[in-house]
């Protein structure tokens, strides 16, 4: 994996050794987490050439991109085993999220919260029920297909940043492109656009240890959209932050949604954070508690 995941980067890039980044998070685990495949499976690089947008691929498959939910459960029970026992974190959710909305999800630690993205995210599959991203039901994809779905049409955000230290900004931003088969300088160029959206143009030729926190999690957003996805899930994205970082950061993932039509689906433990949102749900022990538009 790692010989083919420096294809496409410049030979500077190339020429830097793998490490741990300052932060804990080894290389090739945050490689996979930020653009997540198979766990495992080499990431595959396609030689041909993708047209840029999503809507242009839609075109070129010969059909229209789909008006369904960007996502949907349809009770999703999640069980994991635990010893003798099993552990339900999902107990027959049913959820929908139309497209464009910008959603909260609260709840206790434990709730189901991150289990609920990583099934969103195809990272995980439920024990039983259905999970719906952008009109297509996780299970009926085949395993090309599944990859596909999770490099093209998700974005992720996470608490730990999961950059590659020894990728610059715009590299990292880059690299959901790079793997999907970009050419690097059209990959560069809509990389910069991104960075420049989060503010972070005179950055963009530093490495994430040169970065602050606020820094490093723009830069996470930028290539969580730089492939325009349909669905952005971020996971608790402001909890290594302050006050003042964090606010800049969730009103930075509803702005960005919203200028690029994408659905934001944001994990959080803090009030102010989920205020931001349309819609705010609140999960205990698997099942919505509460499920509230913004202003009602
Ligand atoms: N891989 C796993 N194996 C066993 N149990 C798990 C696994 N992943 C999650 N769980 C359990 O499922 C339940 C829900 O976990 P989840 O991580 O979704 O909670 P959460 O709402 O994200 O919590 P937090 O706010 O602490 O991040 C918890 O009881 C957790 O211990
Ligand atoms: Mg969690």
């Amino acid at each position: 994996m790692r010989v083919l995941a420096r294809r496409g980067l410049s030979r500077q890039a190339r020429r830097r050794p793998l490490r741990r980044s300052g932060r804990g998070d080894c290389d090739a685990r945050a490689l996979r987490l930020a653009c997540p495949h198979d766990p495992g499976d080499p990431i595959a690089f396609p030689r041909r050439r993708r047209p840029e947008s999503r809507r242009a691929r839609a075109r070129a498959r010969g059909r229209r991109v789909s008006a369904a939910p960007a996502l949907r459960f349809a009770g999703v029970t999640k069980e994991y085993a635990l010893g003798e026992g099993t552990i339900r974190a999902l107990d027959a959710l049913t959820l929908e999220i139309p497209r464009g909305t910008f959603a909260a999800i609260v709840g206790r630690s434990g709730s189901g919260k991150s289990t609920l993205l990583n099934l969103a995210a195809g990272i995980d599959v439920p024990t039983r029920g259905e999970v719906w991203v952008d009109g297509r039901e996780l299970s009926q994809l085949s395993d090309d297909e599944l990859t596909r779905q999770r490099r093209d049409r998700v974005g992720m955000v996470y608490q730990f940043f999961n950059l590659l230290g020894t990728l610059s900004v715009r590299e990292n931003v880059a690299l959901p492109l790079l793997l999907g088969g970009t050419p690097r300088r059209e990959a560069i160029a809509r990389a910069d656009r991104l960075v420049d959206e989060v503010g972070l143009s005179h950055r963009r030729d530093s490495r994430p240890h040169m970065l602050s926190g606020g820094e490093m999690q723009r830069t996470a957003i930028a290539r969580a959209l730089v492939h325009e996805p349909a669905l952005v899930l971020a996971d608790e994205p402001t909890g290594n932050l302050d006050t003042r970082a964090s606010e800049a950061i969730v009103k930075l993932l509803g702005d960005l949604g919203a200028a690029h039509g994408v659905t934001v689906v944001l994990v959080t433990h803090s009030r102010e954070a989920a205020a931001a949102a349309s819609r705010v749900i609140e999960l205990r022990d698997g099942r919505v508690l509460a499920d509230t538009a913004a202003g009602t």
